[in-house]
Order: C-alpha cells, then structure tokens, then sequence
C-alpha cells in the first residue's frame, strides 16, 4: 500500500478512537461520499451505481445472489473460472439451472464463436473473471458484454484482478455488474471491495440479504428498498478501510490506468520471457493478452517449495492451486503453480532476482517436510 492509502486508514482509525465511530464517520461523510464518485470515475459509471462491500467475493455474491433464477436458466462461465464463483453456480443448480462452461479458443481464452452458438434465450447470466486467480489471461470481456447483450442475457464480469490493473468501461464492456477489490492491483487495504450494478437494472433486482440500510421498515409490516445501489451493502462497514480504498482508486487515477496496463504488461512480459530462459521452468499463462499475473512451474521442484525458498530470499510470490480454478486445472494436466504478481513499479533488477533465485532453487531433500510445515494462504 502506498504511505497515502496507508495515512487514510490510520488517521480515521485514530479518529475513531478519538472522537468515536460515529463521530468520526460524520466528520469523513464528505471523502466517503467521494468514494464512490472515485470507484465510478475508475469504472466509467454513476456514483449511485456502486456499492461498497467488504471483499470482491460478496460483492459478486451480492450480484449474483440477486438473479431469480428460474427451472431451465442457463449459466455460461469459462474454463478458468474462481471457485467461489463455480462454487455459488453449483449451489443455486438444485432450482433446475444448469451450469456450462465456454471451451478455450486456440489460445486459452474463452471462445467468443463458441459462446455466440451456445447462446438462447434461456441463457440468463454469462460470469466471466476478467482474469483468472491462475494466471495472466486477459478474457474477452468486451466480445462477451456485447454477445450477452444482444441476446438479452445478463453479464457479471468479475474484475477482481483487473481493477487498477486494466483501464475498465463498464459502458464499453457492456456488463450488467462488476466486482472488484481494493487488495490487489489498487493497492488498496484488505476488507474493502465494490460492486457496480447497471441503473436500469438496480430496482429490478432484491439482493439476498436486506437490512436497515439497504431498506426502510416504512409501516409495521412493510420495508421499502433503496433505489440506487447501496440496496446491495449493509449498515456497518469499516470506514477506515474503504476510505483507504478511495485513496487508492485516486492514486491509480492519478498515475493514470493506460500507463499503469502499459508498464505491467512490460514487465510481465519481461518476467516471462526471461523466465522461460531458465531451464526445466515453464511458463503457463495462456491468452493473446496477458496482464501482470505470472505463473510457472520448474520440472522437478514443487511449486511450494518454490515458494518457500524465494520467501526466504524476500521475494513474496503464492501457489496457485488445483482446487482454485478446477476447469482450467484439470484441463491441463496442472496441480499447482507459482503465481508472481508484477505492478507498474516492479523493476528490471526485482524480475531479475526473482529468475536468478528461481534458477537457483532445486529440488532439495527435506523439500516435503518443508511443504507440510509452512503453510500458504490462498490466493
Ligand atoms: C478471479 C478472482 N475473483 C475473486 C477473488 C476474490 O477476491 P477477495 O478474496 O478479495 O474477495 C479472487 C481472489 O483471488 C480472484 O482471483
């Protein structure tokens, strides 16, 4: 996070303990208004289009939970779908939904021809992540938004990834939601995330869960839900985090998102090539456009193992495994990946000593006691 981001949470988080929570919340209502017009400005949307939600996940679920599906509806996602995602497909097809997913084109996204044949009107949501949690593909959002509209079917693109990374219009994308965190390419702090929810759609839909922020008990017996998107947050939030969040969507408007998708790809593509200069070590990332998310694997050497052995030389990088994006995973005979994460300001020499400790880690003999030891967290 950025000293800035970092200042933002801080100072509220002393104000609160100063003055007290409300108090404080009253005294920031004007930057907290503010961050919604920032989210919309990143977006391409109306302030009264977004909500603000504690993590992208329930942000999507806020989203996708909304949608009445019926006995019949079809479900189209892609091959490298998150498992929160699929997880939340399997959990609503018990009401007679089926759940499809879009085969890769020759280059490992989602095939634009071979959606457009799957399509009918009993295709009520198409859910794409924008890029996937397994590496640095970037799907064709736009062909997808445009296909899903004219088939009158609904489109939930999960930009978790993508926000801060990828200039993103939610005009031209033509999606009906989008979900995004502050934690990854925004710079942002954990625990804070937003929604985007199109205006002509946000009365049509009651979210899974009301409360008295979301709706007005209005008599006895009766509630009214709000009419912008806040009907998809709840009351309490943490103030302190989403001001965070606001600051950092400034500060990736600031620098300016073309120049910070320009310089990732740079490095991204820096990282990869020189890489796969390294011998037994493959480089996984499939598509035509490839973002900052690089994933490899080295013959011989687990992926942890991999990862253990650069947290100890400093240098921070995860798993990415199986179970996280199941389709893909299967698909290509994959268990587990080492996911580095390159920004606008990841430098020559970083990439450089990253692929140096990666061309010095071999397979060493206590490698599984050290994989059992140490555990990771998940993406
Ligand atoms: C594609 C994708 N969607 C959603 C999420 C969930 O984000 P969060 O954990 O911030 O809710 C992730 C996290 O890695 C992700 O990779």
């Amino acid at each position: 996070m950025p000293q800035r981001v970092i200042d933002a949470i801080v100072d509220h988080t002393v104000l609160e303990a100063k003055i007290g929570g409300y108090e404080a919340e009253a005294a920031a209502a004007e930057r907290f208004a503010k961050v919604y017009k920032s989210a919309a400005m990143l977006l391409g949307a109306s302030p009264h289009e977004i909500a603000l939600i504690e993590n992208a996940t329930r942000a999507w679920d806020m989203a996708f939970y909304s949608i009445e599906f019926k006995q019949g509806d079809r479900i189209l996602t892609s091959m490298a779908e998150y498992a929160s995602n699929v997880i939340a497909f399997l959990h609503v097809k018990d009401r007679g939904v089926s759940v499809e997913v879009v085969p890769n084109d020759e280059h490992g996204q989602l095939s634009v021809p071979a959606l457009e044949s799957m399509l009918d009107s009993r295709v009520r949501l198409i859910a794409v992540s924008h890029m996937p949690t397994n590496g640095g593909l970037v799907q064709p959002a736009a062909e997808i938004g445009k296909l899903a509209s004219q088939n009158g079917s609904l489109f939930l693109l999960d930009a978790c990834q993508t926000a801060g990374q990828i200039p993103l219009d939610v005009e031209k994308i033509r999606c009906d939601f989008l979900s995004a965190t502050s934690r990854k390419y925004l710079r942002g702090p954990r625990g804070a995330g937003f929604l985007y929810v199109r205006s002509d759609l946000i009365e049509k839909l009651v979210p899974p869960l009301l409360d008295l922020h979301a709706a007005t008990w209005a008599t006895d017996s009766k509630f009214v839900i709000r009419e912008d998107a806040k009907r998809f947050e709840n009351w309490e939030k943490n103030y302190a985090n989403h001001l965070g969040m606001g600051v950092a969507i400034d500060l990736a408007l600031e620098i300016g998102v073309e120049r910070i998708w320009h310089q990732i790809q740079l490095q991204a593509e820096r990282l990869r090539d020189r890489l796969s200069q390294i011998a037994r070590v493959r480089v996984t990332d499939l598509g035509t456009v490839r973002g900052g998310i690089v994933t490899f694997d080295k013959e011989g050497v687990a992926p942890n193992v991999i990862v253990n052995e650069l947290h100890d030389r400093s240098i921070n990088t995860l798993t990415s495994s199986f179970n996280s994006t199941r389709f893909d995973m299967k698909a290509r005979n994959l268990t587990q990946l080492v996911r580095a994460s390159v920004h606008c300001f990841t430098t020559d020499d970083e990439i450089e000593q990253l692929c140096q400790s990666v061309e010095e880690i071999t397979a060493i003999p206590h490698s599984a006691e050290l994989s059992s030891a140490r555990s990771q967290p998940r993406s």
